[in-house]
């Protein structure tokens, strides 16, 4: 069992918390493989997504997962919900609360705003990614994918390539993999490395090359195109030249590394296209691998709700 109602961030979790979440993922994934995914671990259980920006797989995997085991699964299309008629965070979170909601996982531009509602309601609230801050449940899916690929995380030299400034999980990979105990070198423009990253116990480059040189994994994070405007880096071509993950630049990795990516790709920006394929890379895997995790995250935290008195 976790010990706090919420998933806020990996800040908040001991590396024995993390370690209990990647295990029980393991039997988890084993029922996405079956024939018949139908397990009863949250039967009589609600969950409810409340998404204030985009996602494909963060979303749909959290319903997924809860469907997976049993549970009622609904999401709140915020663009048509009250949200549209002006209503706050903390009245739309409460409303949800009051239905019998056991777990809330929710999305949000600003950070800090899962832990707000989280002061607010009762059901155990999980941050599926505030601002800037943290994306927990990703560095979650990343490190069980790293563990399965590799083995022990506490072994392993992981280079994070990429828009570090914008990146919510940068900041959540670098706290798990610092708890755990591995080596992190993170790479990217001048303009796009926050002055104290290394604050977070990683060494920072500017040269993709040297922060991939010997690494068992390396990461590519998605440049986010909308930022292009503010001019942090000068074009699309030269970023990809400079910083892009290539074939050749990959081969300075150890030779059994492996390539991943948090999603969604900016083919041929951030990674090379040939390299999103599932014989060069793992990121399909991560994708499947972070239904098993949410899997295992919404049944620890269902264990702190018994009976409510609505
Ligand atoms: N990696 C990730 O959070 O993807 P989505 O935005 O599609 O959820």
């Amino acid at each position: 069992m976790l010990k706090n109602k919420d998933l806020l961030g990996i800040k908040e979790l001991s590396s024995e918390e993390i370690t209990e979440i990647l295990d029980h993922a393991v039997i988890m994934k084993e029922i996405i493989q079956k024939n018949n995914k139908k397990a009863p671990h949250l039967q009589g259980k609600t969950v409810i997504t409340l998404f204030y920006e985009n996602s494909t797989r963060t979303r749909l995997s959290f319903e997924l997962a809860s469907k997976y085991l049993g549970a009622n699964a609904a999401n709140v299309a915020v663009g048509t919900s009250s949200v549209a008629k002006g209503e706050s965070l903390i009245d739309t979170a409460r409303t949800i609360d009051v239905m019998g909601t056991d777990i809330l996982c929710i999305r949000h531009s600003s950070a800090g705003a899962p832990h707000l509602v989280a002061r607010n309601v009762e059901a155990s609230v999980i941050n599926a990614g505030d601002g800037m801050n943290e994306h927990p449940t990703q560095a979650l899916l990343d490190a069980f994918t790293m563990r399965e690929k590799k083995g022990e995380l506490g072994n392993l030299k992981v280079a994070i390539v990429g828009d570090i400034l914008h990146s919510r999980v940068v900041r959540s990979n670098a706290y798990l993999l610092n708890k755990m105990g591995a080596e992190v070198t993170v790479a990217g423009p001048s303009t796009l490395m926050p002055p104290e990253i290394e604050k977070l116990g990683v060494k920072a480059y500017t040269d993709v090359e040297k922060a991939i040189k010997g690494a068992d994994v390396v990461m590519g994070l998605r440049i986010q195109l909308e930022r292009q405007k503010k001019g942090l880096f000068p074009s699309i071509d030269e970023y990809s030249d400079i910083f892009g993950v290539n074939e050749e630049r990959l081969k300075l990795a150890k030779e059994d590394a492996i390539l991943m990516h948090p999603g969604p790709v900016n083919r041929g920006v951030e990674i090379s296209s040939s390299l999103y394929h599932p014989d060069k890379s793992v990121i399909d895997e991560q994708v499947t691998n972070g239904v098993a995790v949410r899997m295992a995250i919404l049944y620890l935290l269902s264990k702190h709700h018994g009976e409510r008195s609505l």
